[in-house]
C-alpha cells in the first residue's frame, strides 16, 4: 500500500506545512480550501519557505529543487479533487463536530481504498474514524509547528486500525522527512499529553506569581535546554489552541487533576491576545519573532 497521491484539507498554519513537506517527500499533492484568499495565504506561505529552504541549503554549498516541490502541489476550492487520492490528512479548525462532518462527507466521495488522516492535537482518532464509515482506514497523523522544521509526527492507531493502513501512514511520515513514533488513541497522544500540562503549569505559576514569564521560559531554556520556554511555546502554538485542548479535556476528563485551565490563559483568549498570531499574549510579536 503505497503512498503517491495525497490530498490535505486546510491549508492554514499546519496544513500549509503538512502539503510541503509531503511534496518534498516526492508525493503529488492537492491541499483543498474553502476560500481563495485563504488557499493563496497558504500557498504563499509555502513559497517563502521553500525560498527559505533552497537559500539555506545553498548557503551550505548545497542546492534544493524547490521549483520541483512546488511543481508537485495543486490548490484546490473543490473538494471532488480530493477523490482519487492515497491519503487525505485534514487539517482544519479544532472542532470535533466540523470534522467529523468533513469526515462523513470525504467517506462518500472518496475510493474505498483512500486512508483518512487527521492532524487534531487533542481529539480522539476514534471519533473522528466512525465517521468516516471507514474506521479501517483511518489514523492519527500529528505533526509539530513549524512542520517544516520540526523532525516528528506522531502515528495514531484506534483499535480498529488496520495494520498494513498504520504501516502505510508511518512509512509517509518518514517518507515526509520525519521519525514516526506509534501511540494509541488517548487524550494529546505523547507529546500534547505532557506539554500541554506544562504549558499551563508555567501559568498558573505566573498567575500565582511565582516568577515572572520572562524568567519561567530562561529557566526552562536554561535548565533544561529546551528551544523556547513554555510561556514563549504559549504565544507560540496560539492561546485560543492551547485553551481550547484544555477545554476539551476538562470536560472529557474532568477527575484528571493534569488538566487545569488557568484563569491567566481565559483572561488574555477573553482579551483576543492569541499570541505571535495576533500580535500579542503573554509576548508582543513581530512576525514570527517576539518583539
Ligand atoms: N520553513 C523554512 N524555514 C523556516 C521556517 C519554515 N516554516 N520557519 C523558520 N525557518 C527558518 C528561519 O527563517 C531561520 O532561518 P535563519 O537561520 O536563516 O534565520 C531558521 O529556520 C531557524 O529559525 P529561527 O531563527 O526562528 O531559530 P530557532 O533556532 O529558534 O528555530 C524553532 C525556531 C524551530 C521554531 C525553535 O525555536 C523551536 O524548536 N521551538 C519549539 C517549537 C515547538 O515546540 N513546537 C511544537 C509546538 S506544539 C505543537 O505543534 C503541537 C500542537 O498540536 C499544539
Amino acid at each position: 500500500m503505497s503512498i503517491k497521491k495525497v490530498g490535505v484539507v486546510g491549508c492554514g498554519l499546519m496544513g500549509h506545512g503538512i502539503a510541503q513537506v509531503a511534496a518534498q517527500g516526492g508525493c503529488t499533492v492537492v491541499v483543498f480550501e474553502t476560500a481563495e484568499a485563504a488557499l493563496a495565504a497558504g500557498l504563499g506561505r509555502i513559497d517563502k519557505s521553500l525560498a527559505k529552504l533552497a537559500e539555506k541549503a545553498a548557503e551550505k554549498g548545497g542546492s534544493f529543487d524547490a521549483a520541483g516541490v512546488r511543481a508537485r502541489i495543486t490548490g484546490t476550492l473543490a473538494k471532488a479533487d480530493l477523490a482519487d487520492c492515497d491519503l487525505v490528512v485534514e487539517a482544519i479548525v479544532e472542532n470535533l463536530d466540523v470534522k467529523k462532518t468533513l469526515f462523513a462527507e470525504l467517506g462518500k466521495l472518496c475510493k474505498p481504498e483512500t486512508i483518512f488522516a487527521s492532524n487534531t492535537s487533542s481529539f480522539p482518532i476514534a471519533a473522528m474514524a466512525e465517521a468516516s464509515g471507514r474506521p479501517s482506514r483511518f489514523v492519527g497523523l500529528h505533526f509539530f509547528n513549524p512542520v517544516q522544521l520540526m523532525k516528528l509526527v506522531e502515528v495514531v492507531r484506534t483499535d480498529k486500525t488496520d495494520a498494513a493502513v498504520f504501516e502505510a501512514a508511518r512509512a509517509f511520515g518518514v517518507a515526509c522527512g520525519k521519525t514516526a513514533i506509534a501511540c494509541k488513541d488517548t487524550p494529546g497522544f505523547v507529546v500534547n499529553r505532557l506539554l500541554v500540562p506544562y504549558m499551563s503549569q508555567a501559568l498558573l505559576m505566573l498567575e500565582r506569581g511565582d516568577a515572572s514569564a520572562e524568567d519561567i521560559d530562561i529557566a526552562m531554556k536554561l535548565g533544561t535546554g529546551y528551544p523556547m520556554g513554555p510561556i514563549e511555546l504559549t504565544d507560540y502554538v496560539g492561546l485560543d489552541t492551547t485553551l481550547s485542548i484544555l477545554e476539551g479535556w476538562v470536560k472529557a476528563h474532568p477527575n484528571e487533576p493534569a488538566f487545569t485551565i488557568p484563569k491567566i490563559l481565559a483572561s488574555k483568549v477573553a482579551e483576543k491576545k492569541l499570541g505571535r498570531k495576533t500580535g500579542e499574549g503573554f509576548y508582543k510579536w513581530q512576525g514570527d519573532k517576539k518583539a
